[in-house]
């Protein structure tokens, strides 16, 4: 059965929802997707009262606490989504939440920094999606030639411009580099192994965006970041499966 073209995405998860880019995004999807439920991420209360705020004047957002390196708890939060939904699947799963390590050369990084950065940047992103995969499989595939929305799902890895190999033209940054670029390798082969579900795989950057990992001389605000990536995400479709991109739509290298 083929399902009429919509733009409407009913269902979206989206971590580390509680500040910078990921609230921000928050904002903008609700006027232009229209969800149902958008299952917004944050681990500590006393950081996210702002979200809590803003989700108690709109119902259609749930709050789930999750850390997300608490791996163990990605198939309880699955059926949690699973529920909600009434077991109509999600359609955009946005991996956002990350860190970054301020140690930027090679003579000062520690195993520590490193491993916080991956276990964060690439391996939560990774065990997420593979929790979530069920759910995304019952959203898609049944509009195969539309853009994500009605019958078909998506999976949007933050990733940024610092992990692409091609761009690396500074050096240093061995935690946060790395890590992205792992993501980037992830993405890519979710796009190969989830063509069979019509399920979109794509990096993104979000451009140098004033947040508190941006910080204050970044020359995007959130707002502006963000419209770029909602107009983005309205069109994404089978010729992005794969690719990376930036705010603005620009096709990035690897
Ligand atoms: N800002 C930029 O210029 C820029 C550029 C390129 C890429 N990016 C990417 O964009 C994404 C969002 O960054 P941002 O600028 O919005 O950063 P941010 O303001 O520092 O926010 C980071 C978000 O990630 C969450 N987070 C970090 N570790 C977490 C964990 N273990 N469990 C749950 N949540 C966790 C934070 O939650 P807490 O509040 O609990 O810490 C926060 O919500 C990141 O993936 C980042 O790498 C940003």
């Amino acid at each position: 059965m083929k399902m009429p073209m919509s733009t409407a995405v009913k269902h979206i998860f989206i971590t580390g929802a509680n500040r910078g880019i990921g609230f921000q995004l928050i904002k903008k999807m609700l006027p232009e997707f229209k969800p149902e439920k958008v299952f917004a991420t944050y681990r500590d209360p006393e950081k996210s009262k702002e979200l809590k705020d803003f989700a108690a004047h709109h119902p259609n957002v749930q709050l789930i606490q999750l850390d997300i390196r608490d791996f163990d708890k990605y198939e309880e939060v699955a059926m949690v989504v699973d529920a909600a939904t009434e077991g109509q699947g999600l359609n955009l799963l946005i991996n956002n939440a990350g860190v970054t390590s301020k140690v930027a050369k090679i003579t000062a990084i520690r195993k520590s920094e490193l491993t916080d950065n991956f276990e964060t940047n690439t391996i939560a992103p990774i065990l997420l999606t593979k929790a979530l995969l069920p759910l995304l499989e019952k959203a898609s595939g049944l509009n195969p030639d539309s853009p994500v929305g009605v019958g078909r799902a998506a999976v949007v890895n933050v990733s940024s411009i610092l992990g692409s190999i091609q761009g690396n033209d500074q050096g240093g940054m061995y935690a946060y580099r790395c890590s992205k670029a792992a993501l980037n390798a992830a993405t890519r082969s979710m796009s190969l192994d989830f063509k069979k579900s019509k399920i979109i795989a794509v990096a993104l950057h979000p451009g140098w965006v004033k947040t508190d990992m941006g910080g204050p001389k970044a020359p995007l605000t959130t707002e502006e970041a963000t419209s770029g990536i909602v107009t983005l995400l309205k069109s994404l479709g089978t010729k992005h499966n794969g690719q990376f991109y930036q705010h603005d739509g620009k096709q990035l290298d690897w």
